[in-house]
């Protein structure tokens, strides 16, 4: 992993988190399965993923969390795409189940819109399975609002549900 300077630091619930840039799509592709999305490889491939880091097309942003006494390690990431007019898009968001609801994933959504923000981003863009209620309920939680329904969206045929907060 590319661990480059801590670009913030906030108090978990249990824990000190901090928030850095990314820029291995193997590491990144390996961390989203361990902790939670077992399907990354069917929607990108770690070409890609690398190609978009390298090129800065993409920005990855990985939770870091120091127990006391323990091992730096990483519990959540979220990546994002710059597209046309102006529109940051999230790819990918997860946090390891052990840390969720201790504001880890809010913490990355604030530093990613910080980051779309210095990049002249207008708003930030998230696509999610329209029966994935938790992360509804998280990305209406942290201001977003729901801009539609895309029918067939995904490799599997489900439907996508396309939230967006006005940065
Ligand atoms: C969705 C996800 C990223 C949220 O991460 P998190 O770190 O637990 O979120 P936060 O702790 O920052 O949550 C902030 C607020 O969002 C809401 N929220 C988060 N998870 C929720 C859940 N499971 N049910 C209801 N509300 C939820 C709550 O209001 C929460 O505040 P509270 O804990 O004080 O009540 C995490 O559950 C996850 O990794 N899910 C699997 C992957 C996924 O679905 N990713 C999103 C698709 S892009």
């Amino acid at each position: 992993m590319t661990d480059e300077s801590p670009d913030s630091l906030i108090s978990g619930k249990e824990a000190k988190i901090t928030i850095q840039q990314s820029k291995d799509a193997v590491a990144l592709i390996r961390l989203a399965e361990l902790i939670g999305l077992e399907d990354v490889t069917q929607w990108t491939t770690v070409n890609r993923m690398q190609q978009f880091l390298d090129t800065g097309q993409w920005i990855a942003l990985i939770a870091m969390v120091q127990k006391p006494g323990k091992n730096t390690e990483p519990c959540g990431a979220i990546i994002a795409g710059f597209e046309e007019e102006r529109r940051l898009w999230i790819e990918l968001l997860v946090v390891a189940q052990d840390y969720r609801r201790k504001s880890v994933a809010s913490a990355l959504v604030t530093q990613l819109e910080e980051v779309g923000k210095e990049q002249g981003c207008r708003a930030l863009f998230v696509d999610l399975d329209d029966d994935n209620n938790p992360a509804m309920q998280f990305y209406l939680g942290v201001g977003f609002q729901n801009a539609g329904i895309i029918r067939e969206y995904y490799y599997d045929g489900t439907n996508a549900i396309i939230l967006l907060k006005h940065l």
